[in-house]
């Protein structure tokens, strides 16, 4: 079932996503975490080790597994995914090294996706956090994923290309063309999801999601048959929504 929290703007998004995140690691403090790269989950993060911070929330004995990972850039590459979750959240909370689990596409990747998929295997991802990717992609399973796919690689959609262009001098020929991304059944074994998203590029992918067939055109909109997901937008993100189709 999906549950709608629309609020005013996306630090209220923020807001409302750590509420929930806080609210689990301190009940449970060996969370398992499925965290999500993008800019959507930044001012998340940016919370997170504010409260680590100051208030000393632990996340020592907390376990994360992250959605996806660039093939063909370093791991040491500024914009790799290894290198987003180090710089925008991990260096500033105290996760043992160990417990962080990110798709490596080095060397041989299927390899590597049997690898991801026997780690995530052993664990129960209690949180999921997702963005969503304006042809409703999650993860990096873009449309037409199968719903019942775990961990493979993927060829990237050439929306998703040029709507991640921003992160690589606006430069669509810099943008790595594949990645290696949990599957659709991987995100759906989670407890519970949330699924933040902000302006307005994301309304036709949050209607879709929401409100459209549950169909693997719309990767995102497989989220109507989990029993407990969360989406908080802002209104801009949730302006296409409960209207005739624009
Ligand atoms: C990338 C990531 C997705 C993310 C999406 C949206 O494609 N693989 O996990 O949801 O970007 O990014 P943003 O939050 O910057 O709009």
């Amino acid at each position: 079932m999906i549950k709608v929290v629309r609020v005013k703007n996306k630090e209220e998004i923020s807001k409302k996503a750590f509420e929930i995140m806080h609210e689990l690691v301190t009940s449970n403090p060996k969370a398992v975490l499925g965290l999500a790269t993008g800019s959507s989950p930044v001012g998340l993060y940016e919370l997170m080790i504010r409260d680590h911070k100051e208030n000393g929330t632990s996340y020592k004995d907390v376990t994360t597994f992250n959605l996806d990972e660039y093939v063909g850039l370093p791991k040491d590459h500024p914009e790799s995914y290894y290198s987003f979750m180090h710089r925008n959240l991990f260096d500033g909370l105290d996760v043992k090294e160990e417990n962080i689990h990110i798709p490596s596409s080095e060397g041989d990747l299927e390899e590597r996706c049997d690898e991801y998929n026997e780690a995530l295997s052993k664990q129960t991802i209690d949180l999921q956090i997702l963005g969503i990717g304006s042809n409703g992609h999650i993860g990096f399973n873009e449309p037409d994923t199968p719903f019942d796919s775990v961990t493979h690689i993927v060829d990237l959609k050439e929306s998703t290309i040029k709507d991640n262009a921003r992160f690589f001098d606006d430069d669509i020929s810099k943008v790595p063309t594949q990645a290696i991304t949990m599957g659709i059944s991987n995100v759906m074994a989670a407890k519970k999801i949330i699924l933040i998203a902000n302006g307005e590029n994301k309304a036709n992918a949050i209607r879709a999601t929401v409100m459209g067939p549950v169909d693997e055109k719309v990767p995102a909109s497989v989220l109507q048959n989990h029993p407990d997901v969360v989406i908080i937008i802002d209104e801009e993100a949730g302006s296409s929504l409960y209207k005739e189709k624009r």
